[in-house]
């Protein structure tokens, strides 16, 4: 008899436990059966605000709502059984004050079932994130190049470029380590001010743009399987293409349909395949 061995699920603690150790292993993830697939391979699925783009069509994070974190945060939760399930808090729905900001991560944590939160901002959320922090919700910070913040950046832009900005992101960091958060996103950010919070946070750093001295990494899913072709950042290294194999098997389609080659026989109901 064969007794299968199911893996620990994967918990905020964990993931905080791996400090300096093996690399956690992050991707975002936005329906159930793309966290089915993904699930035994990474420590954390986050269903970040980047479904905007990569499923939405938006041209920013902005126009994401709750009810679309909501949405597709149960759905991911549903198709995973052993990563520990992150959702983002999209734009405007924590900025206003620490109260709203709960409200809005305990209705995520309900109506999904994650085990976590991530909001962007450094000094300036830290009383945000303390105040989730105490009341029980577990939140991963991000720092660095935020992508909500889009339009006060002035475009998408690595940060940590000069020393004013360096030490910007290095006081955010340490904020959002003080007021609680299990781990630390650093997005777009240069390399040496990524190795010095790395070295100095006693919680993970979880890079994308940010080299590979973090103690994890982070992708857009859709980018690691070339999915996602309107632009390409830096960071992103694809592992799979399959937008032109999608294209392809569209065309293959039409091309048998058109031809009524499609459906044959093997697929169709009360006719008998020739002999
Ligand atoms: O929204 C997102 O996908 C993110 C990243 C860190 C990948 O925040």
């Amino acid at each position: 008899m064969s007794v299968e061995i199911q893996a620990k699920p994967v918990t905020t603690k964990t993931i905080r436990e791996r400090k300096g150790g093996e690399p956690v292993v992050c991707l975002t993830a936005y329906t159930a059966p793309m966290a089915k697939m993904l699930d035994k391979h990474v420590d954390l699925l986050l269903v970040g605000d980047s479904l905007g783009m990569v499923v939405y069509g938006l041209p920013t994070t902005i126009g994401v709502t709750m009810d679309m974190m909501v949405a597709h945060g149960a759905a991911v939760v549903r198709g995973t059984s052993h990563a520990c399930v992150v959702v983002d808090m999209p734009f405007g729905s924590y900025q206003e004050s620490p109260e709203q900001a709960f409200r809005n991560a305990a209705r995520l944590m309900m109506e999904t079932g994650c085990a976590a939160v991530k909001l962007e901002g450094g000094c300036e959320m830290a009383p945000t994130i303390k105040y989730l922090v105490e009341r029980g919700i577990p939140v991963m910070a991000h720092v660095g190049l935020t992508p909500q913040s889009f339009h006060a950046f002035g475009g998408f832009r690595a940060q940590g470029r000069d020393e004013a900005e360096a030490d910007k992101i290095l006081h955010d960091a340490h904020a959002v380590e003080e007021a609680g958060a299990f781990a630390v996103v650093l997005e777009g950010t240069m390399e040496p001010i990524a190795r010095k919070i790395t070295e100095r946070l006693h919680v993970p750093t979880i890079g994308i743009g940010a080299s590979p001295v973090c103690d994890g990494q982070v992708l857009v899913v859709d980018d690691v399987l070339g999915m996602f072709m309107d632009f390409k950042p830096k960071f992103v290294k694809r592992f799979a293409e399959l937008g032109p194999m999608v294209e392809d098997a569209a065309a293959r389609y039409a091309a048998e349909v058109k031809a009524r080659t499609f459906p044959a026989t093997e697929h169709c109901f009360g006719v008998k395949p020739k002999a």
